[in-house]
């Protein structure tokens, strides 16, 4: 067996943790919105036609914040269509997806499922193919008390107290040619700074979200954000990251080393936005936003087939990847990263809620159930919140194709607020256990509350409607926390949340 060894300080703080660090994102996309969480004549369907199933399960995640309408979708899409009598919205080619968009469900009825879940919303506007005019009307619809034609609109469609959505994000992956509208860098910071100005003017209670590169691997990472952000830092409050691993050779061990690069992207994101700050002799900290992360790779065959068969349908089955164990542990990771960066980091958004690339799954008029990624998701979301700690673990390493040294005990630490400690690690090994000496003396007398686990002996294990529980937590024993030590044995290839209590 090998052994590892964390020592936590509750004095060695990283910072508080943002409860918008758990994060969603709807997107007008496949069947998130229609047939995920919009599904009149559902058994379970209320009175607007939500799926109470649904909301069920997102509520149970306490996801604080849910971005929407896209993602891609946004960058072609006209607010107004989404507004007034449903009956009377066109249908729409989405250039984005190649389907049609009916807007059935607008920004009043996401608006109303978003407070049924207790989030709020984090609003994209297209600056694809429009421009901030488009931006700043649809603040002023959403945001404004009434008295000007475009708030007046809000009222007579039936909402008189303004939605106050605080987030909005300044387009959608401006940077990739596959985008409606993509920009150069210059040409994004430009329009980027304009809408946030004008947006600003109408509600300066707001904060926006420029886009940052669409992924690390990006050929014009590192170039676009500080060009673009030359043209905007002023303006602005948040550059956003994207990233999405896959594992299409099956290599396990390589996979799971992919938060090396997560981490590396976070850090190399927080130096660029601190040299435009340098340059600009500026006071201002501009933090990130990692409003796209997850594994995406298992649907990408079946999307071409859809494509090739059924293009402009509405609500086509897109991106429903089936995810198994191993993409839940490194979900696991990816969320260690976001909490090890919490200071840097200030929203995250899991792309995304509901079938698509999604925890929570739905058959039409069928079921509801959670995918094996819900579980590290809904772990750090529960016990995540409070202040992050600068954990120092001394873990074993190994190589793999892409990282050398890789820790194989991935961990993050937080201090709760009601002086409790968590504890959430990845054993990355595949095949030997670990046993992990924490150090806790800092903290008085705790003991050692729960010990939650997800492990499967497959790594490809699944759950699916007729079988949802194939990969689900249990929970192992205790261990005794003697003099402020414990010796924790972390099974091989599990996720693991290690929680204390004052004693
Ligand atoms: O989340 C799916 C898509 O991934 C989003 O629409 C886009 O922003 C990203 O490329």
């Amino acid at each position: 067996m090998k052994t590892a060894k964390m020592i936590l300080d509750r004095d060695y703080r990283i910072g508080k943790v943002d409860d918008r660090l758990f994060g969603s994102f709807i997107e007008h996309l496949g069947r998130a919105v229609y047939g995920g969480i919009y599904e009149p004549g559902h058994p379970l369907a209320d009175e607007l036609g939500f799926r109470t199933d649904v909301i069920e399960a997102v509520k149970n995640l306490g996801v604080p914040v849910v971005r929407y309408p896209g993602g891609n979708f946004v960058s072609g899409f006209r607010w107004e269509d989404s507004v007034g009598p449903a009956a009377e919205r066109p249908r729409r080619l989405d250039l984005a997806w190649f389907t049609t968009e009916t807007n059935e469900v607008g920004l009043h009825e996401f608006a109303a499922w978003a407070e049924k879940v207790g989030a709020e919303v984090m609003y994209a506007v297209n600056l694809g193919t429009r421009g901030p005019e488009q931006a700043r009307d649809v603040v002023e619809y959403a945001n404004h008390r009434g008295g000007s034609a475009l708030s007046d609109r809000r009222i007579a469609n039936g909402r008189r107290e303004p939605f106050d959505i605080r987030l909005w994000c300044l387009g959608n992956e401006m940077d990739g040619p596959w985008q409606m509208g993509q920009k150069t860098a210059v040409e994004y910071g430009r329009t980027a700074n304009e809408a946030a100005k004008m947006m600003k003017w109408v509600d300066p209670t707001i904060e926006v979200v420029a886009c940052g590169s669409s992924s690390s691997e990006m050929p014009t990472f590192g170039d676009w954000e500080l060009t673009m952000l030359n043209e905007c830092y002023d303006n602005i409050d948040y550059v956003s990251l994207h990233r999405y691993y896959g594992n299409p050779t099956g290599d396990t061990a390589g996979f799971l080393a992919r938060t090396m690069d997560m981490d590396d992207f976070i850090h190399t994101m927080g130096s660029i936005c601190d040299a435009v700050k340098g340059k600009k002799h500026s006071k201002k900290q501009v933090q990130l936003s990692f409003d796209e992360w997850n594994v995406w790779y298992h649907s990408n065959e079946q999307d071409r087939e859809i494509w090739k068969r059924e293009k402009w349908d509405r609500a086509l089955p897109l991106l429903e990847d089936v995810y198994n164990f191993e993409d839940a542990l490194l979900v696991g990771s990816m969320l260690i990263t976001l909490l090890r960066n919490a200071d840097r980091v200030r929203i995250a958004c899991l792309a995304q809620l509901v079938n698509v690339i999604a925890p929570i799954m739905t058959r039409s008029g069928g079921g509801c159930w959670a995918q094996t990624i819900y579980y590290p998701f809904l772990h750090a979301s529960r016990y995540g919140r409070g202040t992050a700690l600068r954990a120092v673990v001394d873990s074993p390493v190994y190589d793999c194709r892409d990282y050398e040294g890789v820790p194989v005990i991935d961990a993050a630490a937080v201090l709760g607020d009601d002086g409790g400690v968590t504890v959430f690690c990845v054993n990355r090994d595949l095949a030997e256990d670990c046993m992990l000496a924490l150090d806790l003396r800092s903290f008085g007398d705790l003991r050692m509350r729960d010990h939650l686990l997800l492990h499967h002996d497959d790594v490809k294990a699944v759950n699916t409607e007729a079988d949802p529980r194939q990969v689900c937590p249990s929970s192992l024993p205790t261990a005794a926390v003697d003099g402020g030590r414990a010796q924790i044995r972390l099974p091989a290839l599990s996720w693991n949340v290690l929680r204390f209590e004052r004693a």
